[in-house]
């Protein structure tokens, strides 16, 4: 078969998990006899220092275009590099915001599994850790206070910021519907994560909710506070099959989820809308302050790339060549510094693209 990928590396580290991740995909191509046809789209910082902008029009059309979006990670050392001396609407991040809005990727999947590997890099208590926990997080990712209104103004003197988080009932169900959809296919478990003893847009969120949940009788639904659920990732992970929550929660929530499987470089996501193209990025950012090192785990970009093998081309049995040979590297020890525990053997990041590439030939 073939596709035709937006490739956007960003900033930072962008442009070495991404070829890393290219380097997988190219082996998938060569083991099934498929053609992948990559188009490099500027963003972020490097689109700013090449147009000006983020993101041009132009960039948003040939991602539009595409069968599916492949991105690294934008950004630079927030409040320091130059980048951010510009307007906030021009700065690295508004690229990623225009990009989600401008593809409709309202649903953005942030699945958090602790491997049996990696089990001595995660940083929760001995017997939490052993339990285990395969988790995903279904976030919001079109509304809520990221696409309110915002300002900042003098009002009496006195500065003033205000930022408006807004949701309407349809932005709900949308998402609602999509947590139930992938609860029935797993452990048919909905956990939604808001903050309604506070917010009258949570309050409406666990309504749209609750209303959502009868068209799913098998699926139970739970409501939490995101505070006591911040606390429940630490307590006990094991409880969660779907968290659903809006889009700033679930910013947070999953980088806690990322951490207690071991490492931010091993969250993948998937950010999907109601057609083509979906965008395939990892949870982290540009990490700059180890960017040009060779020291970054390309392991959530490669997980990334086999979602996007999965929902955006089909290709269940190429994704699972993937998963099963980022597994198989982890089996025989070799791990990125930030997974790093006693006993295993040191890779960086091209080492561990090559190893997990290699395996995907082989039959594991
Ligand atoms: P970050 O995720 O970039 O880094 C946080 C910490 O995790 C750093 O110590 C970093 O070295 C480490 N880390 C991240 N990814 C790693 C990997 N693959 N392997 C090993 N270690 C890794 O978050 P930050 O420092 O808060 O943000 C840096 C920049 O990235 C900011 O400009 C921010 O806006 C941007 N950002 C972009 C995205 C994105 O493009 N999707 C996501 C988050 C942050
Ligand atoms: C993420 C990032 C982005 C977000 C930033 C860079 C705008 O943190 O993808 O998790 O907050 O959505
Ligand atoms: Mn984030």
């Amino acid at each position: 078969m073939e596709f035709n990928i937006s490739v956007i590396s960003g900033d930072g580290i962008g442009p070495e998990i991404v070829r890393e991740a290219k380097k997988v995909l190219d082996r998938i191509c060569k083991k099934y006899g498929h053609t992948f046809n990559y188009t490099e789209v500027l963003m972020g910082g490097v689109s700013i220092d090449a147009h000006g902008v983020p993101l041009t029009e132009e960039a948003l059309r040939t991602a539009r275009e595409s069968d599916s979006v492949l991105l690294g990670a934008v950004g630079g050392i927030v409040g320091k590099d130059s980048w951010y001396d510009l307007p906030p609407q021009l700065r690295p991040e508004a690229g990623l915001l225009k990009i989600r809005k401008g593809l409709g990727l309202f649903a953005n999947l942030r699945p958090a599994l602790l491997y049996d590997e990696l089990k001595a890099a995660c940083p929760l208590r001995q017997d939490i850790a052993e339990a285990g926990f395969d988790l995903i997080v279904v976030r919001e990712l079109t509304g809520g206070i990221y696409f309110g209104e915002r300002k900042t103004e003098e009002i009496d003197g006195v500065m003033t910021a205000t930022d408006i988080l807004k949701y309407d009932e349809n932005e709900i169900r949308r998402i609602a519907v999509k947590a139930f959809e992938i609860a029935s296919k797993r452990r048919n478990k909905v956990t939604s994560v808001d903050k309604s003893n506070v917010l009258d847009s949570s309050r409406l969120w666990a309504k749209v909710v609750e209303e959502t949940a009868k068209s799913y009788p098998s699926v139970t639904l739970e409501h939490m506070l995101v505070d006591n659920c911040a606390m429940q990732l630490v307590r006990d992970p094991g409880q969660f099959d779907v968290i659903l929550t809006e889009n700033m929660f679930g910013d947070i929530l999953s980088d806690e989820a990322s951490m207690i499987t071991g490492s931010i470089g091993m969250l993948p996501s998937a950010s999907l809308g109601e057609g083509k193209p979906g965008l395939y990025e990892p949870s982290h950012g540009a990490a700059p302050d180890i960017a040009g090192k060779d020291l970054a785990n390309p392991i959530a970009t490669i997980l990334s790339a086999a979602m996007m093998l999965r929902f955006s081309f089909d290709m269940d049995k190429e994704a699972d060549d993937v998963e099963n040979a980022v597994k198989a590297v982890l089996r025989e020890g070799y791990r990125t510094k930030d997974i790093m525990s006693e006993g295993c053997i040191y890779a960086g990041c091209r080492e561990m693209g090559t190893l997990i590439s290699e395996r995907i030939l082989e039959e594991v």
